[in-house]
């Protein structure tokens, strides 16, 4: 076993996992992060994205020992104040999921795509999503919210999110 100490979601937790553990499995079994989901557990499609020190990784190609002194960002810690972060609000407007299954990681990846580029046009938000599947909507949907929410986060609006931190059990 080894220690591993995060901040998920603005709270942070102290854990012995075992070495081998996925950080996709730990934000899902251990801490109950089930809005982060598992596509592939091979690192294709990119359900399991979460940001990790604010940038998008697949969080079924990190071990949790090695978020150890990280801050993680899971679908479920974007909301402020029961607001939808501006992407998400993007993507329920514009009807840019069917399943769903895709949207969490998807929506991750867009915000890291906008905090690197904040008014991106249609072929660097395909090339920007490239990473993350969805085998329901044709992407069209989804690029037209990405580029929606780039215009609702102007002027200059972070679109990497800072959570307060707390300690769990506080
Ligand atoms: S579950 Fe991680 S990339 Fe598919
Ligand atoms: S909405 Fe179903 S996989 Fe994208």
């Amino acid at each position: 076993m080894a220690q591993v100490r995060v901040t998920v979601d603005g709270v942070e937790y102290v854990d012995d996992v075992e070495p081998r553990t996925l950080l996709v499995y730990y934000l899902r079994e251990r801490l109950g992060k089930v809005g982060t989901v598992v596509g592939c557990d091979t690192s294709n499609c990119g359900a399991c994205t979460v940001h990790l020190d604010g940038r998008s990784v697949k969080s079924c190609a990190v071990l949790a020992v090695q978020v150890d002194g990280c801050e993680v960002t899971t679908i479920e810690g974007l909301a402020r104040d029961g607001e939808l972060h501006p992407v998400q609000k993007a993507f329920h407007e514009c009807h840019a999921l069917q399943c769903g299954f895709c949207t969490p990681g998807m929506i991750l990846q867009a915000i890291d795509l906008l905090g690197d580029n904040s008014d991106p046009d249609e072929q660097e938000v395909r090339e920007g999503i490239e990473g993350n599947l969805c085998r329901c909507t044709g992407y069209q949907n989804i690029v037209r919210a990405v580029q929606s929410a780039a215009q609702a986060m102007k002027p200059g609006a972070a679109a990497r999110v800072e959570a307060p931190v707390t300690v769990a059990g506080d």
